[in-house]
């Protein structure tokens, strides 16, 4: 795997980054840590709270304040927000001692898989504006997405196949 002691799980919400990071993680033997969690813990806060009482732009500040302590250590599977692949200064710190690889899926995809969805950017009145802001976000943020080593489509794969996938890569790439 190169001198690069992390993977970092890139790519929009409900692509499958939390699930295949955890299965991902088991077989490498590396610790799993996922950025919305490590934030919440250090800070003490829901993800939630964060938005609606703070804002996102405060969400921001304090991902990129989790990540920078996150990209020092080694031996991590990284599962990143979906927002954190837009900021450069997070992805220049995660690409320091990390192999990038993105999950995408087309957005009706995302949309069956974040039916029910409790996350604050898709809390939206009616299926309709859901499925729009999906669009919406998503084109913005695919050329973001593009720039990882390696880029996984999980319309049509179980999480166990994405690591199949993954795992051969590295081994590819040794
Ligand atoms: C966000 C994705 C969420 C979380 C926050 C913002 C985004 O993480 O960081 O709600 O901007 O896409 P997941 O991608 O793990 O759902």
């Amino acid at each position: 795997m190169k001198n690069k002691q992390n993977i970092v799980l890139i790519g929009f919400m409900g692509s499958g980054k939390s699930i295949t990071g955890k299965l991902l993680a088991y077989r490498l033997g590396y610790n799993f840590i996922d950025t919305d969690t490590a934030i919440e813990r250090e800070n003490n806060r829901k993800i939630r709270d964060i938005f609606q009482n703070d804002g996102e732009e405060t969400f921001r500040q304090l991902e990129t304040a989790t990540i920078e302590k996150l990209a020092q250590k080694s031996h991590q599977v990284i599962s990143t927000g979906g927002g954190v692949a837009t900021k450069e200064k997070d992805m220049q710190m995660l690409r320091q001692n990390g192999i990038i690889i993105a999950l995408t899926a087309m957005p009706q995809t995302i949309f069956k898989r974040t039916n029910n969805d409790k996350r604050p950017l898709l809390a939206k009145k009616n299926n309709a504006d859901r499925l729009k802001t999906i669009i919406e976000l998503m084109a913005k943020r695919a050329p973001f997405y593009k720039k990882a080593d390696l880029i996984i489509r999980t319309d049509d794969t179980t999480p166990l196949q994405n690591v199949e996938l993954i795992l051969k890569y590295l081994k590819g790439i040794k």
